[in-house]
């Protein structure tokens, strides 16, 4: 239809007639008003103003008219296409200011409304403290052992040196589990687990094992009926009573900071000889206040006990004590909490308040 044109042939450029131009217009200006969309809009200006519309096929037609008629026929599409595309752009722009005006209040935000968010859940401290002293005794290239809660009255006593007759075994001390003479407790500390490890692992052994552990005490601020210890081993050729102290001042400064003094002071546990209780220098008043609530008086505070694994121990599970030599400690984790953080109660640490938890939880 395009190209060169010689002749004027009035059927082919019947489009150009001003009638259909008219027409044409009209009913672009009806499709753009009836648009309520703005893609509506969209598909009235691909009918009415693309390629295949009737204004763009009447502008093609206009090659094809002798040169005397083109102008004015140039003219006439021309206008009718300009007021087309006027008509569309001015739709378009009240079409997209209402669009702009319902996403205003649409998606309007009342900053006031109280939020629906729900908190975080966040992993206890007591369990931060664990991990983090896991971490500690793995970077030191230890490896972290485990033992059972309720455990056979054996590995918690027996191959732990305990007389029968030790008065730890007493149910005042111990939750016996029923049948009360069934050889199952509640275990009372972690240290059976030093007995565990070197049965299933032998030596030479450098292990740590966090978890609770349960006596029959009281519940109060400085007591609870369950808590934490973080036990070490250690046995191996040559092993010292420095290596104990050095690896405690090593944990100790890690939780505490550095800088932290430790004392080590006699005491006796039936599975370690010698044996020592660990303390720690007074946070509050440093050793300066005899009246210090918090080391009342004394400017030391308990943390655990330690010592060189009794030989009884070893023979027990079947170390040869002549060559190997071993440091065990068991340290309370709950206390170190409370010297970190300046609880002053257990038992908030116990309580399951979130508050108490989100405040203490947030620690990486
Ligand atoms: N098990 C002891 C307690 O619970 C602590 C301890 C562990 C002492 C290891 C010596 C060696 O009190």
């Amino acid at each position: 239809m395009s190209g060169p044109n010689t002749s004027y042939d009035p059927v082919e450029v019947a489009a150009l007639d001003p009638e259909a131009v008219d027409a044409a217009v009209a009913a672009a200006l009806a499709a753009a008003s009836a648009a309520t969309t703005l893609e509506d809009l969209k598909a009235a200006r691909g009918a009415h103003q693309g390629d295949k519309s009737p204004l763009a096929l009447a502008n093609r037609e206009i090659g094809a008219l002798p040169p005397s008629a083109k102008a004015e026929a140039g003219k006439r599409v021309g206008q009718a296409r300009g007021r087309v595309g006027q008509a569309f752009a001015a739709r378009q722009a009240e079409l997209e200011a209402e669009r702009d005006e319902r996403i205003l209040v649409e998606e309007a935000v009342d900053v006031t409304l109280p939020t629906g968010r729900r908190p975080l859940g966040r992993r206890h401290p007591i369990e931060l403290m664990s991990q983090r002293i896991a971490d500690l005794f793995v970077g030191m290239g230890w490896e972290v052992a485990e033992g059972p809660e309720v455990e056979a009255e054996w590995f918690n006593f027996d191959a732990l040196n305990f007389d029968a007759d030790h008065p730890a075994r007493q149910m005042q001390d111990t939750f016996y589990v029923d049948p009360p003479d069934g050889g199952l407790v509640l275990r009372t500390h972690t240290s059976p687990v030093q007995a565990r490890t070197l049965l299933e692992r032998g030596v030479p052994v450098y292990v740590a094992a966090i978890g609770r552990v349960f006596r029959t005490d009281e519940l109060d601020a400085t007591h609870m009926p369950a808590f934490h210890q973080v036990e070490g081993l250690a046995v191996d050729e040559g092993i010292t009573m420095a290596h104990l102290k050095g690896t405690l001042d090593r944990l100790a400064a890690e939780l505490f900071g550095e800088g932290i003094t430790t004392r080590l002071r006699p005491s006796f546990f039936p599975f370690t000889e010698p044996s020592a209780e660990m303390d720690l220098r007074c946070f509050v008043c440093r050793g300066e206040d005899p009246d210090c609530r918090t080391c009342k008086g004394t400017g030391w505070i308990e943390w655990g006990g330690c010592g060189m694994v009794n030989r009884n121990v070893l023979l027990a599970c079947g170390v040869d004590p002549e060559r190997y030599t071993g440091f065990a400690f068991g340290m309370g984790v709950d206390r170190a909490l409370m010297f970190r953080t300046g609880v002053s109660d257990m038992r908030d640490m116990i309580e399951g308040d979130v508050r108490f938890d989100a405040q203490f939880g947030m620690e990486i």
